[in-house]
């Protein structure tokens, strides 16, 4: 039988519950319609970075043709009309997270520049010599390393909690290493070598136990799912827009107001003053305080147009859809002998990494791209995490809203294309 047969009642259960329509969806994404190699494209790359709707492209676009200008500062017309435009999607990440206010919502480059800012202003002003700063074994590097440069300036330690074989965060092991030493506990919300989908509320109550605030990395989730900052009591929240169908350049940091309000500012410019004397300078109130200089106001534009979409598509239906796709692709890449799925999580999100027997995923990746399906191989700046499986990289398809059961079935036949041609 041929491993591409479908299960059927998978497929009927999908076709049955399903009212996204895939294919409308896919008209949005210009990309999409392309041939690469004389194929199809499968852009199965969407942990990486998402591709961008009409919706958001015009949206840019009709910023630069119609109200360019910059904000803020102008009286006139076009700067009043960009300033108005911008503030309205910070009101848009606001409920796209249901943040309870708009200025805990400050406008950066993305997840990395986010954990960065906590790490430069809340992290050096909160960690010290002694203290320590609680990680997990499934981060990615800028969950890591913005740690370590912080530990390493102020002698504190930094503490790994271990995960188990299927990619689980071991929470007892977790709440073991939390100590009255431990200033910070910086947790992804989904793994993006892994899928893992972390139970962020039992890990907020039990950093919260300890008065320890809790930074979540939101990269891979807010596309994925409904994320509730005020349900998860997270203090932290970072958000990369070029993950959610937003360009790249643009994300965001959520912060409790309380916490942002104590933190001293981090770069200094134009717009996160209130005013300057060669003698003394009064800081700009939230969230501007964190806004130094002109902004990225087009993709900020951009932004908005994306949350837009996604609020218009529902994140229930995308969580659905994108469940139902991990589900079949688990399933027929289980019925292939030498492949391996890497991270099992009873919890798990539309990230599915694997290996095959005795083929380099590079070469796997190679092979894939000559049939027009676009994966990622390597480490997926999760270096620790491979370390931890033993292996030196993995392959790695990751699904969005645009993908299909079709695709999935061109993934199956090109990994038995690799097997063959690497036999
Ligand atoms: C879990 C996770 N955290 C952080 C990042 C970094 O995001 P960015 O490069 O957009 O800052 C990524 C990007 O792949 C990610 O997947």
């Amino acid at each position: 039988m041929s491993t591409l047969a479908k299960t059927p009642d998978v497929v009927a259960e999908i076709s049955e519950r399903s009212n996204f329509d895939v294919e409308a969806v896919r008209r949005d994404f210009p990309v999409l319609h392309q041939q690469v190699h004389g194929k199809p494209l499968v852009y199965l790359d969407n942990a990486a970075t998402t591709q961008k709707p009409l919706a958001v492209i015009e949206a840019i676009s009709e910023y630069y043709r119609a109200d360019n200008s910059n904000i803020h500062r102008g009286v006139h017309a076009l700067s009043e009309r960009a300033t108005e435009a911008y503030e309205r999607v910070r009101v848009a990440a606001q409920k796209l997270i249901n943040a309870s206010e708009s200025k805990e919502i400050i406008f950066l480059r993305g997840t990395t520049e986010a954990i960065n800012l906590v790490a430069q202003t809340y992290g050096r002003k909160n960690v010290g010599a002694g203290h320590e700063v609680l990680i997990t074994a499934m981060e990615h590097h800028s969950n890591i390393v913005p740690w370590q440069m912080l530990c390493d300036e102020k002698g504190a330690r930094l503490r790994v909690a271990p995960i188990n074989d299927r990619g689980e965060l071991l929470l007892d092991e977790f709440e073991k290493l939390l100590s009255p030493k431990t200033k910070l506990v910086c947790v992804a919300h989904v793994s993006n070598a892994l899928g893992t989908v972390n139970p962020i509320k039992q890990i907020v109550r039990m950093a919260h136990a300890h008065n320890t605030p809790v930074l979540v990395d939101g990269a891979q989730a807010v596309a994925r799912m409904k994320v509730d900052v005020q349900d998860l009591d997270c203090d932290f929240y970072a958000v990369s827009g070029h993950k959610l169908y937003a360009p790249t350049g643009i994300g965001f940091l959520y912060g409790k107001a309380k916490l942002l309000e104590a933190m001293p500012q981090w770069q200094g410019g134009g717009d996160m003053i209130a005013s300057v004397t060669f003698e003394k300078t009064i800081y700009n109130c939230l969230p501007y305080k964190f806004e130094a200089g002109t902004p990225n106001i087009a993709d900020t534009i951009g932004l908005g147009a994306a949350i837009q979409y996604l609020n218009r598509l529902g994140l229930d239906n995308i969580e659905q859809h994108e469940a139902d796709l991990l589900r079949y692709a688990t399933e027929q890449l289980d019925r292939i002998p030498g492949v391996s799925i890497v991270g099992r999580a009873k919890e798990k999100a539309g990230v599915l990494s694997f290996v095959i027997e005795n083929i380099h995923p590079h070469d796997i990746g190679t092979i894939l791209d000559s049939e027009g399906i676009a994966v990622r191989t390597g480490h997926h700046c999760a270096q620790p995490v491979m370390q931890r499986y033993g292996i030196p990289a993995t392959a790695r398809a990751s699904f969005a809203l645009y993908n299909t059961q079709a695709e999935v079935d061109a993934l199956v036949r090109g990994i038995r294309k690799v097997q063959e041609v690497m036999s």
